[in-house]
């Protein structure tokens, strides 16, 4: 059996808390053996199972473990001589929190997804469901992995040599202490977690996004950017949520409005997401607190047999040949070509969007290629490389 991961992001308040809990509750239920996460530091696991919880996972049912991350405690506990390391090569006046350097911001939340691998990787668990802080946060959560690895290859090339022929430079301009040899092993073992966190989420038979929303406006325009930016860096979504459906036969004149309203943005999402299999959760008298309410998603939303399917919708970015050279291809739905801003250099091609970008390494065979052309079409970015020169690939 294949152990899964599924990923709830969504706007602060929308329900990912009580979605991803309903799923770990039905799991469990199907004989999983499930572990409900969250990273949110606003964490409310203990408040919706009515519990206290402490820095541990906790066994809350059968088959059901719970864990609300406390980064800092992860990174003295079982990050102690990476945090250490990491530590010696930032800059000395920047006090003795580590999260309060600049260089590695979001560096707590970074530990907790490292502390999410190694509880895939413990074999403990059939499946992990991880509830995130609100986009913006859970965002800058995501790409931060791929983003670090960058930095790492930038700063301390895995090869000694380049490494000490960077040194200078990188005192100057970073104003960090290279490490030690000692903490340079450190080092590189973080750098491989990190590479090895990277696979795992993007690892489309593993890793599933899940989006939540609500019928409203500003919702859905944050749920169509939300996903356009997990289609930048490559996460697999394949679900969507509405949740708080107001029931059809509700009948006080002070909601015909609202009913209107939210039909009219159901309907925009059913046309938007109409590539994602999608879940309607009504909006409910009571909160949702307690296994009981819980147990109320479960049999009102999660009733299809596939809910934990994971399903190819886009596809991950790719390379191919064509006659004149390669076209690079990345998914990149609701995205305006008037916003995507590309720019080449010898080993990557850069992607940005709005405040988000993304460093694609080019395969060593496009080194000598040029960026042609580049377009968006029906939500994929194109972008064509020929050679320098416009000379025929001659081998
Ligand atoms: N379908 C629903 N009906 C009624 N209350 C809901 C529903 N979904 C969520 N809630 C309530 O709304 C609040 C926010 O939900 P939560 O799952 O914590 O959202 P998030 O994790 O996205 O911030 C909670 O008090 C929760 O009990
Ligand atoms: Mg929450």
């Amino acid at each position: 059996m294949k152990k899964r991961i599924y990923i709830f992001t969504g706007k602060g308040g929308v329900g990912k808390t009580s979605v991803a809990a309903a799923h770990a509750v039905k799991s469990a239920k199907e004989g999983y053996r499930t572990m409900l996460v969250s990273t949110d530091m606003a964490h409310n696991l203990g408040d919706l199972f009515e519990k206290k919880l402490g820095k541990e996972p906790e066994s809350i049912a059968k088959n059901l473990c719970v864990y609300e991350i406390d980064p800092e405690y992860v990174m003295e506990n079982d990050f102690e001589d990476m945090v250490k390391s990491l530590g010696k090569m930032l800059p000395q006046d920047a006090g003795t929190n580590l999260a309060d350097y600049g260089m590695f911001p979001g560096m707590e939340e970074l530990f907790a997804l490292l502390k999410i691998n190694e509880i895939y990787q413990s074999d403990n668990y059939d499946r992990i469901f991880v509830d995130c802080a609100p986009t913006g946060e859970t965002l800058s959560l995501l790409k931060f992995p791929e983003l670090l690895s960058w930095y790492m290859e930038k700063l301390f090339p895995v090869g000694k040599v380049a490494v000490r022929i960077l040194s200078p430079i990188a005192k100057q301009f970073y104003k960090v202490e290279l490490p030690n040899r000692a903490a340079m092993s450190d080092i590189e073992k973080l750098y491989l977690k990190l590479y090895d966190l990277q696979e795992l989420l993007k690892n489309r038979e593993v890793t599933s996004v899940r989006l939540v929303t609500v019928p409203e406006k500003m919702v859905v325009e944050e749920t169509k950017r939300n996903y356009m930016y997990m289609n930048l860096y490559n996460y697999n979504v394949d679900g969507l949520y509405i949740n708080r459906l107001l029931p059809k036969d509700v009948r006080n004149p002070f909601f015909d409005e609202w009913l209107k309203i939210q039909s009219n943005y159901k309907q925009q999402l059913y046309e938007s997401f109409a590539a994602l299999p999608i879940y309607e959760i009504p909006w409910y008298d009571e909160e949702v607190r307690g296994m009981k309410a819980v147990y109320r998603i479960c049999n009102d939303a999660l009733t299809t047999e596939d809910i934990f399917d994971t399903k190819e919708i886009t596809q991950r970015e790719s390379f191919e040949q064509t006659k004149d050279g390669y076209l690079l291809k990345l998914s990149l739905p609701f995205a305006d070509k008037s916003e995507v801003d590309l720019f080449q250099s010898e080993s990557e091609i850069v992607v940005k969007i709005g405040n988000f970008k993304r460093n694609i390494p080019l395969p060593n065979v496009l080194r000598s290629f040029a960026v042609t052309s580049g377009k968006m079409e029906e939500g994929t970015l194109l972008v064509e490389f020929e050679r320098f020169g416009g000379q025929k690939d001659e081998l």
